[in-house]
C-alpha cells in the first residue's frame, strides 16, 4: 500500500490557490516523482473556458520544469479535499508520464493506470504505423 497522505497534502494545500472564476470547483493535484519530490498543480481557468489548464496540466509543467522524471503516485481532490478522479484528457497526460509501477488513489480506493486508462494509445501506437524512412 502507498503513503497517500504527503500528497493528499500537497494536493489539499494547493487546491487553495486554484484560479476558478468560473466553475468554482477548485481542483489541486499531486504527484510523487521517482526521485522522491513531490510535483503539483491547480486548475486555471479563462473566461475563454476551453482555455482553461486543468490541474494535473501545472503539475506534469512543474515536473518537467523542475528536472523531469516519472509519476510514481498521483493524487486529485476537490475543494472539500476529497478524492476525485482526473478527467479522461488528464489519464492520457498522466499515462505518458507514468512510472511502470504508476499508482492513483482514486475514490474507491487504488489503482494502476491500466484499470483507469485501459488499452491506452502511446508512443507504440505512433511506431506501429510509422512511415518508412
Ligand atoms: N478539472 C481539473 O483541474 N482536473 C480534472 O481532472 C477535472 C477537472 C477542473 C477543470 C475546471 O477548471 C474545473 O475542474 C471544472 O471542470
Amino acid at each position: 500500500m502507498t503513503d497517500f497522505e504527503p500528497l493528499l497534502e500537497a494536493a489539499r494545500a494547493v487546491a487553495a490557490r486554484a484560479y476558478v472564476p468560473y466553475s468554482h470547483y477548485p481542483v489541486g493535484a499531486a504527484g510523487l516523482v521517482d526521485d522522491g519530490r513531490i510535483v503539483r498543480g491547480c486548475n486555471v481557468e479563462n473566461a475563454g473556458y476551453g482555455v482553461t489548464l486543468c490541474a494535473e496540466c501545472g503539475m506534469i509543467s512543474e515536473l518537467m520544469a523542475s528536472g523531469g522524471g516519472k509519476i510514481r503516485a498521483f493524487v486529485c481532490v476537490n475543494r472539500l479535499g476529497e478524492v476525485i478522479m482526473p478527467c479522461g484528457r488528464c489519464r492520457q497526460l498522466l499515462a505518458e508520464h507514468a512510472a511502470s509501477d504508476f499508482t492513483i488513489l482514486t475514490p474507491k480506493g487504488e489503482a494502476n493506470l491500466d484499470e483507469v486508462l485501459p488499452q491506452s494509445f502511446g508512443p507504440a501506437d505512433l511506431d506501429a504505423a510509422a512511415p518508412e524512412a
